[in-house]
């Protein structure tokens, strides 16, 4: 059978589906992601926005493998991707992520606390654009997560490709956005943003800066992806 006759086309079972695969592979000790979730809807952080468990492992898993040590992180929100990075790097590591809106700066603060990586996680509170601008790091960063608003994603991964090292890997969350980035219909200012990084990274690979690929992603979260770049 054409295992794509029987496609979900929902949500609700790309969700099923995905908590299938969660429910063999991911089994954290404590419970502390799920605290730090609750705590974010609690203090009213949207529900929707953090990465799923399984993208927060495979953030986890790539910092592993690629032995991570310096992480920069666009867009706290509640700390919940920034814990899962934390988890993986080491004690020596340092986890900078930048975040606009303060209180929800402050709840992830509270999380990261919680979690017990206070000491290798700081959360700088301010516009992005302008934390990453004043950034002079001595040492370059190892990984760049860009997961904040995405009209500014052009900007973002311009100054994330300065501030990772060579050979360093960028990643950026929802770049397919339920297919709306590639639907010319639609035009709003974030799509525009996500639009206006694919057009740039189009031109970084030309000139042989960036190499980057796109891994669409289906589940709980929706339909969409994660885009890949390794700074040449
Ligand atoms: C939105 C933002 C995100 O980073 C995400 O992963 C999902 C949704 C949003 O702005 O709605
Ligand atoms: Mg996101």
């Amino acid at each position: 059978m054409d295992p794509r006759a029987n496609a979900p086309s929902s949500i609700i079972e790309w969700t099923e589906a995905e908590k299938y695969q969660n429910s063999f592979l991911i089994h954290e000790e404590d419970n502390t992601l799920e605290f730090i979730l609750n705590n974010s809807v609690a203090h009213g952080l949207p529900s929707h926005m953090p990465v799923s468990a399984g993208e927060g492992k495979f953030l986890n898993l790539l910092i592993k493998c690629l032995g991570v040590k310096r992480v920069l992180e666009v867009g706290t929100l509640g700390g919940y991707s920034a814990i899962w990075m934390a988890k993986a790097i080491p004690e020596d590591g340092q986890l900078v992520t930048l975040e606009l809106n303060d209180t929800y700066a402050q709840v992830a603060k509270e999380n990261i606390k919680q979690a017990g990586f206070e000491a290798r996680c700081q959360v700088i509170v301010g516009p992005a654009h302008k934390t990453l601008t004043n950034m002079q790091p001595d040492i370059p960063f190892d990984l760049v997560f860009i997961d904040a608003d995405k009209k500014s994603y052009p900007a973002y991964f311009r100054e994330a490709k300065r501030l990772v090292k060579k050979g360093g890997v960028i990643i950026v969350d929802n770049v397919i956005r339920y297919g709306n980035v590639h639907d010319k219909a639609v035009n709003d200012e974030n799509t525009v943003g996500i639009r206006k990084l694919l057009a740039d990274l189009k031109e970084d690979s030309r000139k042989g800066e960036i190499e980057a690929t796109t891994i669409p992603t289906v589940g709980e979260k929706g339909f969409d992806g994660f885009l890949y770049a390794i700074r040449k």
